[in-house]
């Protein structure tokens, strides 16, 4: 069969590599893919909103499954685009990414369903919620309501500090028009942990935990990013923590989305809190998290194809979702300066050394070819070094080792990715 996924980042490598494996699978397009991409997938030169371009090209190219991978075309109604013209896709309609598209509906969504979470309110103008902050106890959690590339989430300690940041989110729109309405929200404490569902409307199936590293910084310091780095599974997500959010989190938000007329299909991710006062929920995602793919996919046994043609249609109930025992870290090379001011166009050396090497991949964030034929750099997140070990400790030496086989001028990272491991 021909396959298209839709995004051009590390999820989509990662999204893209497991679809090479599957026997199922003859041809695969990624649009617009990128210089890692490039190696297992044919890019096509068309932008993930371009709905009638991407619909165009399934219908020529005979696509038999598109998978939209990335946040802003699902919650544009993508998927919408594709079924309208009867195409087979995989994701959540426009109506249920909602879930990630408005923080204010996902949080009204919990309250309504009594799903774990942390108190809020919702303001729609800065005066109201300057002088809510007048009373608030802190620190405190301002989000912007839209979608904000992970970034759009202010942690304030002080008061000044707030209301500094309704400014930014709702005066000055430093998220653009996701910051046109706000939620304030209590802060928690806690270690995260992120699962991942497979959703077909009605079934779940949860997929490994992973725990992300959100800051720019070493030591949890530094403004918040897409993600710095993380590893699979979480060794704090306990079969007791686990039972809870099935029942109390992940099935109950299956049923509210349902009720809701807004049946989720696809992938969600639930980023969770784990408080003294047990699991709540930080966020929804309407899709793979990023780099969460990198290091959950890798471990995912099955063939992927199963698994998305279950979801499609409804049948997910029937499927052993299984993952290997072994442990998976991913570590991120970026640019320094992520997430605010970068340069980009540097030449990438040493990708040769993944060659051949079982238990390493260098999924790329950000690449291209430059005009001469080479791999040079091409956004904040350059690439997802990820390895596979026995435990947590071997994958993230392993990690750690392949970090210095590449090198280009700015490389940052992190690190500390996996230094919570040290305390399970
Ligand atoms: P979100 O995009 O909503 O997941 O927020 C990004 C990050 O901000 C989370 O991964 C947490 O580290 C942090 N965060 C979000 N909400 C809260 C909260 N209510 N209390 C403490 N930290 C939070
Ligand atoms: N790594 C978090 C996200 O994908 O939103």
């Amino acid at each position: 069969m021909k396959v298209l996924v839709v995004g051009g980042g590390g999820r989509e490598h990662a999204i893209v590599y497991k679809l090479s494996q599957s026997p199922q699978v003859d041809k695969i397009y990624c649009a617009p893919g990128n210089a890692g991409i490039a190696a297992l997938a044919e890019c096509v030169d068309i932008k993930v909103m371009e709905f009638e371009k991407l619909v165009s090209f399934a219908k020529e190219k005979e696509i038999d499954l598109t998978v939209v991978a990335p946040d802003d075309p699902l919650v544009a109604g993508a998927v919408d685009a594709f079924k309208a013209e009867g195409l087979r896709v995989f994701g959540p309609e426009a109506k249920a990414a909602i879930i990630e598209g408005s923080k204010a509906f996902s949080k009204d969504l919990m309250k309504k369903y009594n799903i774990p979470s942390a108190a809020y309110e919702t303001f729609d103008n800065a005066d109201d919620a300057l002088k809510y902050l007048e009373n608030a106890k802190m620190p405190i959690v301002l989000k912007a309501d839209g979608l904000a590339l992970g970034k759009g989430v202010l942690i304030c300690n002080t008061l000044e500090e707030a209301k500094e940041g309704v400014k930014t989110i709702m005066l000055d729109k430093q998220f653009g028009s996701a910051g046109n309405k706000m939620v304030i929200e209590e802060f928690m404490t806690g270690r995260e942990v992120s699962v991942l569902l497979f959703c077909d409307g009605t079934n779940i199936k949860a997929m490994s935990s992973a725990q992300d590293h959100k800051r720019a910084k070493d030591g949890d310091q530094g403004l918040n990013t897409g993600g710095m780095g993380n590893f699979s599974p979480s060794p704090f997500y306990t079969e007791e923590i686990k039972k809870f959010c099935e029942e109390k989190i992940f099935k109950p938000t299956m049923a509210a989305m349902k009720a809701e007329g807004r049946d989720f299909v696809g992938v969600l991710f639930v980023g969770l809190m784990l408080t003294p006062d047990g699991p709540k929920v930080l966020e929804y995602n309407a899709r793979f998290g990023d780099p969460e793919a990198q290091v959950v996919l890798p471990r995912l046994e099955n063939d992927i194809i199963d698994v998305f043609n279950a979801c499609i249609d409804g049948t997910l109930d029937k499927v052993d979702l299984k993952f290997s025992d072994e442990a998976c870290v991913c570590v991120i090379l970026a640019s320094d300066g992520y997430p605010v001011k970068y340069e980009k166009g540097f030449k990438i050396s040493g990708l040769e050394k993944f060659d051949g090497k079982k238990d390493y991949f260098c999924f790329h964030a950000g690449s291209k070819f430059d005009s001469e034929g080479n791999i040079v750099t091409n956004g904040g997140r350059v690439l997802g070094i990820t390895a596979k070990g026995r435990d947590l400790k071997e994958a993230r030496a392993k990690a750690y080792e392949a970090v210095e086989w590449v090198d280009f001028e700015n490389k940052y990272f992190r690190h500390d990715i996996g230094k919570a491991i040290d305390e399970a």
